[in-house]
């Protein structure tokens, strides 16, 4: 399919990115800030100088409902560092969120200190990144000794299992803090069931901890949600919005812990991770048994999709992306959607139904819970790597500029 005004269409969207007014409150962290963090300032677009920067929790009219978002700008460095003063954060494992979240607290100047298994893979990951051994690296019970506000960045499975250890750690005064509703919402499966004197808070970035620490470092922050499982204090929403700052959040929208995991785990098995995969696989399979070479399905399966199509529609929307493609296209594509979404509506609601019965929290406990999980993910994902699809994919992004020598 050709997308006719796609540079035309590119060349507007990225003068309406340079002009929108996110992208301008994103520039504002002066350029003395990113130095005295050692990070490279992003480039300003000329408007700066003009932009008056509102602060404020912001009740934002999303399609018609209000909903209320919270921004980074309400909490520069100084005030995090005041507000935690006292505190400890005692983040505890050092997977994906725990590298990006821990490191955008110790770059921010926070007390933190990493709680991971003594000589596991984690341990020598924390060490490749900086953290020392004694002074703010520690086995998981040390760490959470030390802590005020213990970060559970454990998987959610070792959540679980960790639980009975944890649990009597977590004395009174104490906040626990997840980026996951999963272990308490689905306390009769995890057993994670917290003590009834603690702050218990959610920030879930929405995104890989990679991207939690690269936005960090390019002086943006990722969208997470926030929210609060138990209030003793009477603080808990302020503390979460402050930590969620400070692990690298730029805006914080308000969930409950519920509709968190609901959305979640709904979301990362339909259109985020499994849904687009299977209608990779389907459209392709059927271009190639019609009798099409590996690299037109491909082609015309993942690399205009991810390469043209979709950072149109993440720039402006789908009507957008409508129309930078050819009349044919449009009109194909508006005819086919209603087919396309009436089909897949009910497998949607299955997997939502899934979700609710904890049908997909049982599944994910019992396979991760497994000695062997780590060998028997590879091993699916050696499958995955050697199927046609992805091995044309690999020839076809040889052929991308960037990567031409
Ligand atoms: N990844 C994401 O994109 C993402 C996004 C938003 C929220 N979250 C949430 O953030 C939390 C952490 O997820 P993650 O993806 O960063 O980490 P993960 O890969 O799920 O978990 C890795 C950590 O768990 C530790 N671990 C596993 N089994 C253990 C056990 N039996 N005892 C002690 N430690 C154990 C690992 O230590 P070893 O190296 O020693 O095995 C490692 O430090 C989860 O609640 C997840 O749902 C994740």
């Amino acid at each position: 399919m050709a997308s006719r005004s796609f540079s035309r269409a590119l060349r507007s969207s990225i003068t309406h990115q340079l002009t929108s007014p996110a992208t301008q409150r994103r520039t504002l962290i002066s350029a003395s800030k990113y130095a005295r963090r050692g990070l490279a300032a992003p480039l300003k677009p000329a408007s700066v100088a003009t932009y008056q920067q509102t602060r404020g929790i912001k009740t934002i009219d999303f399609a018609g409902t209000k909903e209320v978002v919270y921004e980074r700008e309400d909490w520069p460095r100084e005030k995090l560092l005041e507000y935690f003063k006292n505190d400890t954060l005692a983040l505890i494992g050092y997977g994906s969120q725990g590298h990006g979240q821990g490191l955008n607290l110790r770059d921010n100047g926070l007390n933190v200190v990493i709680g991971v298994r003594k000589n596991g893979q984690s341990w020598k990951d924390a060490l490749q990144d900086g953290w020392v051994p004694g002074t703010n690296l520690f086995d998981v019970d040390e760490a959470i000794s030390k802590g005020t506000i213990i970060m559970n960045l454990l998987s959610d499975a070792a959540q679980s299992e960790t639980w009975p250890a944890i649990k009597p750690q977590l004395t009174k005064g104490k906040t626990l803090y997840f980026s996951h509703g999963f272990s308490p919402v689905f306390k009769d499966l995890t057993k994670v069931d917290v003590p009834k004197d603690i702050d218990v808070i959610l920030a879930a970035p929405k995104g890989s901890g990679r991207t939690v620490r690269s936005l960090f470092r390019e002086g943006r922050g990722i969208n997470s949600s926030v929210a609060v499982y138990q209030d003793v204090t009477g603080k808990a929403e302020e503390k979460v919005i402050a930590l969620g700052v400070a692990i690298g959040s730029g805006y914080l929208y308000k969930t409950t812990f519920e509709k968190e995991v609901f959305s979640d785990l709904y979301g990362e098995r339909g259109c985020l991770m499994g849904g687009i995969h299977g209608m990779f696989l389907a459209q392709y399979e059927v271009l190639r048994e019609r009798g099409h070479s590996p690299s037109e399905a491909f082609n015309e399966t993942v690399e205009e999709a991810t390469q043209s199509l979709y950072p149109l529609i993440a720039a402006n929307g789908m009507d957008w992306m409508y129309a930078a493609c050819s009349t044919t296209a449009r009109r194909g594509a508006i005819d086919w959607s209603g087919r396309f979404k009436d089909t897949l509506k009910p497998v949607f609601n299955d997997l939502y139904d899934s979700v609710e019965a904890g049908t997909e929290t049982k599944r994910s406990l019992e396979f991760n819970s497994q000695p062997d999980y780590r060998e028997k993910y590879e091993q699916e994902m050696k499958e995955i790597r050697e199927l046609e699809i992805w091995r044309a994919g690999k020839a076809v992004r040889q052929l991308r500029p960037e990567n031409q020598i």
